[in-house]
């Protein structure tokens, strides 16, 4: 477990690009794998989270390789992954047990999923249930709701389902399932979460009609492999556009960002705190134009879901440090800046007046419980912050942040294991007063390996 000591920054300057999305780069694994043919994705996220996706795919006998950044696959198609020889280890990563479940429950044999101590606490129940219903076979081993999950592939038939929580994981176990399934497979979720299966499957063949919370999918036999572009994580650029916002007489660029719609919102909501963010078209030389990946025109750049017939949207953003105010966050906005909830709580801290984070239940389940693990740091920060109810109340306070813990000794801030949480608290700690602690950042490989280059790299 690695310790690192930060020290305040006085502001950050400069251009940079992220790494590929997480989520994107999971489905391009999966998604390649059971195409047919050959699928090439520019930008791949080498973070653990990623690897273990292909870790797993390798296990199922797939061809893959990454050179460079760029993912190469040769796809089995639908039908073609074997049997491992041992139960898949997935780490820490939800995503990839919560999407691949939905691929093996269609499949024709036997497999055990199981995962580190975060993720064999996190509930399946979410996605068991709806797979029962398709007429799976897919168990809890140790009976708890959790895994390791046992999963016997089988034929599916089609559901029309219901989800109880806006959530992008289960919503794409189903339609994946669905691929299987005889018939018209139908997802409706409270709240639209991301649509990144949705936009890749279609991207490679799939039948597949949507409105914002409900999305259908008819039976396949086979998708086609495809050469595509991964846009940067714009959940790993929230970290820099937060730092850049609060540091004074900070200037920065993050080229290449994805702003898919159902993603984009923390942008919308940070601008509506007072922040100065410009969406811009990205820059020509950042070569982002390959298939799937289309540079867009400047009337494309809007949140007003009209990026339907694109594949995955990119952007420039271009930030000021700006004063920030408190303002509410709805329940409803929650799906779609779920990832950004600990670094938005930072920006929150340093801003005037209170924010209200409403609806953020899902928090508690997330890789470790990010509510607890927000409300211990930032009142170690010096902050007011409360928790009641599923919503998250912060007293801005528009100075630096406190880094003497009960006015003695040095400040000490944990991760809890929690890559989302160990960035936020080194936001945090670039803007308090004097040197703080943070205890166990390793977690940060899972989703941005390149994290503390970058941060080395823009401030001054
Ligand atoms: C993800 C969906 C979100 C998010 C996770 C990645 C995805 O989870 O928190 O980091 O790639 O589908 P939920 O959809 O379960 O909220």
């Amino acid at each position: 477990m690695m310790d690192i000591e930060i020290k305040p920054i006085d502001r950050i300057i400069g251009e940079v690009e992220m790494p590929g999305d997480k989520s994107i780069s999971h489905r391009a694994v999966m998604i390649g794998s059971i195409s047919n043919g050959n699928t090439q994705a520019g930008n791949f996220l080498t973070g653990e989270d990623c690897m273990r996706t292909i870790d797993a795919f390798k296990k199922m006998r797939v061809e893959i390789s990454v050179v460079g950044k760029t993912l190469k696959i040769n796809g089995t198609g639908l039908k073609g992954l074997k049997k491992p020889h041992e139960a898949l280890y997935l780490g820490n990563s939800g995503t990839t047990m919560r999407l691949i479940s939905g691929i093996l429950a269609g499949g024709d044999f036997e497999t055990t999923l199981t995962g580190d101590e975060s993720l064999t606490r996190r509930p399946m129940d979410r996605i068991i249930e709806p797979l029962t219903l398709m007429g799976a076979s897919i168990s809890s081993i140790n009976n708890n709701g959790c895994a390791p999950l046992k999963i016997k592939g089988r034929k599916l038939k089609s559901v029309k389902y219901k989800t109880k929580i806006a959530s992008a994981q289960v919503k794409s176990c189903i339609l994946l399932a669905g691929l299987h399934a005889e018939g018209v497979t139908v997802v409706e979720e409270p709240f639209q979460s991301r649509d990144h299966t949705e936009r890749m499957l279609e991207h490679f063949g799939a039948d597949i009609k949507r409105n914002e919370k409900i999305t259908s999918i008819k039976s396949k036999s086979s998708l086609t492999g495809k050469k595509i572009q991964i846009p940067g994580d714009i959940s790993s650029a929230a970290n820099f556009v937060v730092l850049a916002l609060i540091l004074e007489g900070s200037e920065l660029t993050i080229r290449s960002v994805g702003i898919n719609p159902t993603r984009s919102k923390i942008i919308d909501v940070l601008q509506r705190m007072g922040a100065d963010i410009k969406i811009v078209p990205p820059k020509p030389h950042f070569k982002h134009t390959c298939a799937g990946s289309r540079r867009i025109s400047p009337g494309e750049i809007s949140y007003g879901k009209n990026g339907k017939k694109l594949f995955e949207p990119i952007c420039d953003l271009s930030i000021t440090s700006s004063n920030l105010h408190g303002i509410t966050v709805t329940e409803e906005e929650i799906p779609e800046i779920i990832d950004e909830i600990p670094v938005l709580c930072v920006a929150a801290a340093q801003a005037s007046g209170t924010t209200e984070i409403r609806g953020v239940g899902e928090l508690r389940v997330k890789e470790t419980d990010r509510i607890k693990s927000m409300v211990d740091n930032l009142e170690n920060l010096g902050v007011g912050i409360l928790s009641k109810d599923n919503n998250i109340y912060i007293e801005g306070r528009k100075k630096r942040f406190s880094s003497k813990y009960k006015l003695a000794k040095n400040l000490t801030l944990s991760s809890f294991g929690d890559h989302r949480t160990a960035m936020a608290m080194c936001v945090a700690a670039a803007s308090s007063d004097g040197s703080c602690k943070i205890r166990d950042i390793d977690c940060i490989n899972t989703s941005f390996p390149e994290f503390f280059d970058i941060f080395n790299y823009v401030r001054r």
